[in-house]
């Protein structure tokens, strides 16, 4: 018989994307084929307390419920090489250890993809699915991914990396510089947040104004983007160092952009699989999606994303996710569904990538 095979899936985290997180968590946990496995779910509220959901009911993890089991039992990964999970009672005496095989950190934006976590499971020795420290880092950083996804040629949006403190000492004269090299409308954004969190588009000096302050409230660190003018052109990549893309897919908005309430609110936007570009152009962008996840040393899995103007079909980086929506309905997974390969089928893919680089 095989050995059974003991997964830790990390949930929540204290990222603004904590909520997205609980989703994607109870899809892959739902979608993970069980057989010769041990799955310990542990999330991780959104102040930080780490435990082990003590359910089985997964829905419980997407609603939020899950916090309130009664059997839940605090627990953390030790940074000790080989002691692995700590468990412990409600009187905080440790009960037992349990040294997982792997971790699987289904969290998203900060600690969970920008590198942190990926450095304490370091520490501790123990494989983990998707991109290490340095990828992470780099991939979360949108002025870090900027710099090194120029060295593969692939056209960007024109832009300006700015900080809080030069913001706080003069804020006319950042606005002043952002116009002298771009036109509006700009984009505005934080370096480190995902799910569109800072985000605005900015027509005119007042906008302008709102969207720095906006920005900066979530960073110390943003970009000045010039506007493109495109469909947005996602692509999935998997694999370690023969990565490969699938069919890229397209999200139409149906807003003036892709923020916040579009995401996971409102239900305006729709996705196309395949995009809706000329077959050329699919290759082409799948191929310059496979160049940046290599430029910046991605392992496992990313979502790679892109404009694709309408009218001459040039295809400009936009940002990675080395962590992406993993929901039942992202489309991460439904790229993958689309070329053949089904949830399940995917997080076994995952997992074992992540132990062949061990
Ligand atoms: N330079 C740009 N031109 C046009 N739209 C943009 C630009 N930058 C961002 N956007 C819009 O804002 C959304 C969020 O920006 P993005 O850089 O993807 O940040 P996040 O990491 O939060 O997803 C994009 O999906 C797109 O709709
Ligand atoms: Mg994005």
């Amino acid at each position: 018989m095989e050995k059974l095979q003991t997964i830790c899936v990390l949930f929540g985290g204290v990222s603004p994307e904590h909520d997205v997180s609980r989703v994607s968590a109870e899809a892959v946990l739902r979608n993970m084929n069980k057989e010769n496995r041990r799955i310990l779910p542990i999330g991780i509220t959104k102040n930080g307390q780490w435990m082990l959901f003590g359910g089985e009911d997964y829905a419980d993890i997407a609603s939020g419920k899950w916090e309130e089991n009664e059997n839940n039992r605090a627990a953390f990964l030790s940074p000790v090489r080989g002691m692995g999970i700590v468990v412990m009672d409600e009187k905080n005496t440790v009960t037992e250890t349990i040294l997982p095989d792997l971790i699987f950190p289904v969290l998203h934006g900060e600690n969970g993809e920008d590198g942190t976590i990926q450095g304490l499971f370091e520490i501790a020795g123990i494989p983990y699915v998707g991109c290490g420290v340095c990828a992470a880092a780099a991939s979360m950083d949108k002025s870090v991914t900027k710099l090194i996804a120029a060295t593969t040629g692939v056209r960007q949006a024109n832009w300006l990396t700015l900080t809080r403190r030069s913001y706080k000492k003069d804020p006319s004269a950042m606005c002043e510089k952002i116009k002298q090299t771009l036109d509006y409308p700009v984009f505005i954004k934080p370096c480190s947040t995902g799910s569109s969190v800072g985000v605005s588009k900015a027509k005119n000096d007042s906008e302008l104004s709102a969207a720095l302050e906006q920005a900066f409230r979530f960073d110390r660190k943003i970009l000045a983007e010039e506007f493109i003018d495109g469909r947005e052109v996602e692509v999935a990549v998997l694999g370690n160092d023969n990565a490969k893309a699938a069919t890229a897919g397209e999200i139409d908005a149906g807003a003036e952009f892709y923020d916040y309430e579009t995401k996971y609110v409102t239900s305006t936007s729709r996705a196309y699989i395949p995009a809706r570009i000329s077959d050329e152009t699919n290759e082409k962008v799948r191929r310059y999606a496979v160049k940046i996840f290599r430029a910046l040393g991605c392992a496992g899995l990313s979502r790679v994303d892109f404009f694709v103007t309408r009218d001459t079909e040039d295809i400009v980086f936009n940002e990675i996710n080395t962590l992406p929506g993993f929901t039942s309905i992202s489309m991460y997974p439904k790229m993958w569904d689309a070329d053949g390969l089904p949830f399940s089928a995917l997080i076994d893919r995952v997992i074992d990538l992540a132990l062949e680089e061990c």
